[in-house]
């Protein structure tokens, strides 16, 4: 269970990346939305004890992550959005390394390795050195490692960036697995819809919706998405297409032969909102 009060925070040249931020998240897997520099990976640093906020307090398990850091680190694992394995050991050894560091034994640590590497679809590379691995199969490591630490609270940011569709879903099957609670951040709105109970969105630092996926998209009840090139009532522009909102009926009925027809997804709460997921 994380909750979250007023938390902030404003980085040394000014930067305010995370704006009183207020929210509990308590199911199985929650994820974080928002584009780049909303302020996900500032959060995630704070959930896991990389980084003090400015003000406010976040709890993990009913612990303070300033006053019971530590106790935080015995139950939580984080990996970051940048981590690369080290090049020239190999993914076997990353993975039992990290392991021992958290105090498994020999044994288990070896176990568990093999386990979680054949889960990511890597039971054929264990022995391959991190400088022989592709970059997806790199992040994939680190993703075994979250998998193999038996952890309470299980931090991944961008778990699946840079991986191609046919690994991606095999991660996610991957952290489906997983016995403690996620938090994940994407980019990806069907990963998200196909992964958490929970979502949160983030802009500018705030958060704007937060719920369900069905709940987040009732607002757009029975209506689809249409895209044109031209401009019309109440539309919204991402960069040279005008999107409006509409009943399907409606949109057979009105739209020119360019005009393209889609379902909704959490996409179009961004978009609602102005945010031009182009820039
Ligand atoms: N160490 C830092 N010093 C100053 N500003 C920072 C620092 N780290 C992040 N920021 C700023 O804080 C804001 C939020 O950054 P953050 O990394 O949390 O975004 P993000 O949502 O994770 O983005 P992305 O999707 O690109 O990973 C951005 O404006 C960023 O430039
Ligand atoms: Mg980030």
């Amino acid at each position: 269970m994380i909750e979250v009060s007023a938390l902030r925070k404003r980085y040394s040249d000014g930067t305010v990346a995370l704006n009183n931020v207020s929210f509990k998240l308590d199911k199985k897997i929650s994820a974080i939305i928002g584009r780049n520099g909303a302020g996900k990976t500032t959060l995630m640093k704070i959930l896991s004890t990389q980084l003090m906020p400015t003000s406010g307090n976040a709890k993990i398990n009913g612990l303070d992550v300033i006053s019971e850091a530590d106790s935080i680190r015995k139950i939580a694992v984080s990996i970051p959005q940048e981590a690369r394995p080290v090049d020239y050991m190999p993914a076997m050894d990353c993975v039992k390394l990290y392991l021992a560091a958290r105090g498994f034994g020999p044994k288990r640590a070896r176990a568990a390795a093999e386990k979680a590497l054949r889960t990511v679809g890597l039971g054929d590379a264990m022995d391959k050195v991190a400088y022989e691995l592709s970059g997806g199969m790199k992040r994939k490591v680190f993703v075994a490692m979250a998998i193999a630490s038996d952890a309470d609270v299980i931090f991944l940011d961008e778990p699946t960036t840079g991986l191609d569709p046919f690994s991606r879903v095999e991660v996610w099957s991957a952290i489906r697995a997983i016995k403690g609670q996620i938090i994940l951040t994407t980019h990806y709105m069907e990963e998200a819809q196909a992964l958490a109970e929970d979502v949160m969105m983030i802009d500018s630092g705030k958060i704007f919706a937060h719920g369900t996926v069905d709940s987040l998209l009732k607002p757009f009840a029975g209506l689809v998405r249409v895209e044109s090139s031209k401009k019309s009532r109440s539309s919204y522009r991402i960069g040279n297409t005008w999107i409006s909102y509409m009943k399907k009926s409606t949109a057979k009925s009105l739209v020119g032969k360019d005009d393209v027809i889609k379902p909704v997804t959490l996409d179009d709460l961004f978009i609602k909102r102005g945010v031009n997921l182009e820039s």
